[in-house]
């Protein structure tokens, strides 16, 4: 059990959450069962789902609302959601996340209740309601199996839960991406493959990799891990993307000897960043290649780069696999090309869905 001074950073920065969050909730009205605050707001929507139960939504603070206790996600982790990235006050690549989600509602057969129009309008009310310091957040977006009985069975369930929060992100420091991070290696838990749980299923059944992280983070300033699928290979990180760089004699003037290599997606979530940066690195000219029999020594040693990427790492450089070092231990130069070309798209405001984008302008998208 860790002490109570121990706690005292993670407290200050659930006050700070607390400070700015701002939750959007929609759920079905069912008296007695459904949390009161959202049955006694003013202010939100009321509107028939598609399963004919009135539903009702609001924005609320952290400490004003609250999930039933009988939603399937509390229960089991049936859920599917996403988390997104706020840059330069413009939703990074919120189609691919959306689009993302609707793949992963339907392999696990959750019908989203809401459309995309309306959906995307109180996304960005929330937002708006949010203060983000240098215009950069977060927004996590769950829709649930619902609420149920305490059985596992999802036909049980009534119409879904959806919820996003919308809050600051703590991101990885400068200097982490300019020196690079180790990662470690969880060498028990391993990656489940498609047979077990698909990895595209984008779920909020995390248990698998917070066991994989916490395996694997024991070093000190080790806080991220590689996982590999059970035969061995190498799949990704908890929650991230991995890419091994090959650099072939006269990469530096060629870049067609530079050859990028990630597991192929029957291994790893299909990452929006990792689908960006294979993108990013076919336009710098180099070979891009989705990888099933990686191993964990192919990612170290002279002559290689390493990095991962993810919605909150973007692109970061990796520097050893447990304690043997990638390349001469330092962040490489087409690594640092990458994480360039990431920064420059995220501060592009249109490429992704700005803040301020009128219900009009969205009509006009939709
Ligand atoms: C298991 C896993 N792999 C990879 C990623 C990176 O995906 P993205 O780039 O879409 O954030 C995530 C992000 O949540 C993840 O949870």
């Amino acid at each position: 059990m860790r002490s109570r001074q121990e706690y005292d950073g993670a407290i200050d920065t659930l006050r700070e959450v607390g400070r700015r969050a701002r939750v959007y909730a929609s759920m079905p009205l069912i008296e007695g069962v459904t949390p009161r605050a959202l049955m006694e707001a003013t202010g939100g929507k009321e509107s028939e789902d598609p399963s004919g139960l009135r539903r009702k939504d609001g924005i609320f603070r952290l400490d004003e609302i609250g999930l039933s206790p009988l939603d399937h996600v509390a229960l089991y982790g049936d859920a599917v959601f996403e988390g997104i990235l706020i840059r330069n006050r413009s939703i990074f690549l919120y189609k691919q996340h959306m689009d993302r989600l609707d793949r992963s509602l339907e392999k696990v057969d959750i019908q989203m209740p809401i459309s995309r129009q309306e959906i995307t309008e109180r996304l960005l009310d929330t937002c708006q309601a949010v203060d983000l310091p240098d215009g950069v957040g977060y927004i996590r977006l769950v829709v649930t199996r619902g609420m149920g009985d305490l059985g596992i069975n999802p036909a049980k369930c009534i119409t879904p839960t959806v919820f996003a929060i919308v809050s600051t992100i703590r991101l990885y420091s400068k200097a982490a991406y300019e020196k690079g991070i180790p990662l470690g290696l969880s060498r028990r838990v391993r990656r489940p493959n498609q047979a077990i749980l698909d990895p595209n299923i984008k779920s909020n059944n995390y248990l698998n990799n917070v066991l994989a992280l916490q395996e694997g983070t024991k070093a000190p300033g080790v806080v991220e891990s590689l996982m590999l699928t059970t035969e061995g290979f190498v799949a990704e990180a908890t929650v991230d993307n991995i890419f091994s760089v090959v650099r072939h004699d006269g990469w530096e003037n060629d870049p067609s000897k530079v050859e990028i290599h990630t597991p192929s997606s029957e291994y790893c979530l299909m990452g929006i960043t990792r689908e960006t940066v294979l993108g990013l690195a076919r336009k710098r000219g180099y070979r891009v290649a989705a990888r099933d029999d990686m191993l964990p020594i192919d990612l170290v040693g002279p002559g290689k780069e390493c990095f991962m990427t993810g919605t909150g790492a973007g692109v970061m450089p990796i520097t050893h696999i447990e304690a043997v070092a990638v390349g001469n231990g330092q962040p490489g130069s087409v690594t640092m090309g990458l994480v360039q070309d990431i920064n420059a798209m995220m501060e592009d405001r249109s490429n992704g869905l700005p803040l301020d984008t009128t219900k009009e302008e969205l009509a006009a998208i939709a």
